[in-house]
C-alpha cells in the first residue's frame, strides 16, 4: 500500500503471543492487558536501546475494549484497565518517541469476543485517527469469505480518508489459506501494508520450523508479493519467551530478516536475558531486515536437515542463512558455494559472520565454503562484492 508508511518491514512490540487475553488485573497486575503493560513496554523500549536500533511500534492486540460500544456507537477501552483511554496511552507512547498500534476485527466480534467493526468501519477508522493511533491490525474472526472481500478494502479506504498515516495490517489471507487463486496478492499489495499469510505462531521451535517450511514451499508466490509498503507477515518474534534456546532465538531472528518480515517482538521486555536482548538488537541482522531494496529471500538448498537461504540486498550485497534442524548433538559441517545460492553477479565476495561479528574470508562465487552449524541453529553471513584482484584462486576452507 502506497501510503508513505512501512516502506521497510515495521519493527516493534505486539502483546498477543506472550500476554494473550489476560484481563484479571487483580491476580495478574503486571501481565494483564492494561495501559500499565503498554506503558511499561514503552519505558523499556526507550530506556534499553530498542528504539535506537529501530523498534518503533508498541502494539495492543485483542481484549483491550469494553464489551459494548458507547451511546454514539464508538469503541472505547475497558475503563478499569485503561483509565487514561487509548488517547492518553497514545500521548504517553508518542512522548517516548514511539508509535502506538491497535487491534480490531472485521466481523461481528473479535477473535476474543469483543465488538467487531462490521458496519462501523468509517466510525472506527475515525476514532483510531482521533486517538492518535499509528497502526491497525485488522483480524478476520466472525465474518465469511465474501464479506471479508468487501470489508478489508473498505477499511483501507476508511483509514485513508482520515488523512492520518496508519500502517494497515490485514489478517485476511491467513483466513483464506494464504495462496492464489483464493488470495489475490496484487490486490493485497494495493490495500494493505502487511498481511498475515498463515496460522498463529506459538511459543515453540516446531511452530517456527512449520512457518519457515510453509514460506519455503510457497516462496515463488510470496517473494513476488513483497516489497516496500507491502510485506508478508510470518507473525511475531518469540525470542525471549519460554521455549527457545539461544541458537533457536538466533535462528528465528535471522530467518525473519531473510524473509523481510515485520519484526514484532512478543516478549516481556522487563525480564529478558542479556544474550537474547543482544540477538534482538544485533544491528547487522537488523540491517538485513531493513535493507532498502525490500526483496524477500529464498531457499535454494534443503538436504539432510540443513537448509541454505539467500536474500538480495542493495548495492549488490546478499544475506546468507544456513539453518539446521538436525538434532544429532554436534555441529554439522556444511559445504556450499555462493553460486548455488544464486549469488553470482560479482565474481568474488567478502563474507562477514553476522552473529560472530567477524570477517570469515573472501571467496570466488564458485569456491567451496565450509562452515559449522549447531543443531537447531543458524549461521548468518553478509556477502559483499569485492574486486577480483585481492582474491587468490583456490578453495578456501574455514574453521570457525
Ligand atoms: C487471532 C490472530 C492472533 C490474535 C488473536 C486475538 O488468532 O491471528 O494473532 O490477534 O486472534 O484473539
Amino acid at each position: 500500500l502506497d501510503n508513505g508508511v512501512a516502506r521497510m518491514p515495521p519493527m516493534g512490540w505486539l502483546a498477543w503471543e506472550r500476554f494473550r487475553c489476560v484481563t484479571d488485573c487483580k491476580t495478574f497486575p503486571d501481565d494483564c492487558i492494561s495501559e500499565k503493560l503498554f506503558k511499561d513496554m514503552a519505558d523499556r523500549m526507550a530506556a534499553d536501546g530498542w528504539r535506537d536500533v529501530g523498534y518503533q511500534y508498541i502494539n495492543i492486540d485483542d481484549c483491550w475494549m469494553a464489551r459494548e460500544r458507547d451511546d454514539q456507537g464508538r469503541l472505547y477501552a475497558d475503563p478499569e484497565r485503561f483509565p487514561s483511554g487509548i488517547q492518553g496511552l497514545a500521548n504517553y507512547i508518542h512522548s517516548k518517541g514511539l508509535k502506538l498500534g491497535i487491534y480490531e476485527d472485521y466481523g461481528s466480534l473479535t477473535c476474543g469476543g469483543y465488538p467487531g467493526s462490521q458496519g462501523h468501519e468509517a466510525t472506527d477508522a475515525q476514532t483510531f485517527a482521533e486517538w492518535g493511533v499509528d497502526m491497525l491490525k485488522f483480524d478476520g474472526c466472525y465474518s465469511n469469505d465474501s464479506s471479508k472481500a468487501i470489508g478489508y478494502p473498505l477499511m483501507s479506504a476508511a483509514l485513508n480518508k482520515t488523512g492520518r498515516p496508519i500502517v494497515y495490517s490485514c489478517s485476511w489471507p491467513a483466513y483464506e489459506g494464504g495462496l492464489p487463486p483464493k488470495v489475490n496478492y496484487t490486490e493485497l499489495g494495493e490495500i494493505c501494508n502487511l498481511w498475515r499469510n498463515y496460522g498463529d505462531i506459538q511459543d515453540s521451535w516446531d511452530s517456527i520450523i512449520d512457518i519457515i517450511e510453509w514460506w519455503a514451499v510457497n516462496q515463488d508466490v510470496l517473494v513476488s508479493a513483497a516489497g516496500p509498503g507491502r510485506w508478508n507477515d510470518p507473525d511475531m518474534l518469540i525470542v525471549g519467551d519460554y521455549s527457545l534456546s539461544i541458537g533457536q532465538c538466533q535462528a528465528q531472528f535471522g530467518m525473519w530478516a531473510i524473509l523481510a518480515a515485520p519484526l514484532f517482538m512478543s516478549n516481556d521486555l522487563r525480564h529478558l536475558e542479556k544474550e537474547k536482548m543482544a540477538i534482538l538488537q544485533n544491528q547487522g541482522i537488523i540491517a538485513v531486515s531493513q535493507d532498502k531494496l525490500g526483496v524477500q529471500g529464498k531457499r535454494y538448498v534443503k538436504k539432510n536437515g540443513i537448509q541454505a537461504w539467500s536474500r538480495p540486498l542493495s548495492e549488490g550485497h546478499f544475506a546468507v542463512a544456513i539453518l539446521s534442524t538436525r538434532t544429532d548433538g554436534t555441529p554439522t559441517e556444511v559445504t556450499f558455494t555462493l553460486n548455488e545460492l544464486n549469488i553470482k553477479q560479482a565474481t568474488s565476495y567478502a563474507l562477514y559472520d553476522l552473529f560472530e561479528m567477524k570477517t570469515v574470508g573472501k571467496f570466488l562465487n564458485k569456491d567451496l565454503i565450509v562452515t559449522y552449524v549447531n543443531p537447531n541453529g543458524i549461521k548468518m553471513f553478509r556477502a559483499s562484492p569485492v574486486s577480483m584482484e585481492i582474491i587468490e584462486e583456490f578453495d578456501v576452507w574455514l574453521n570457525l
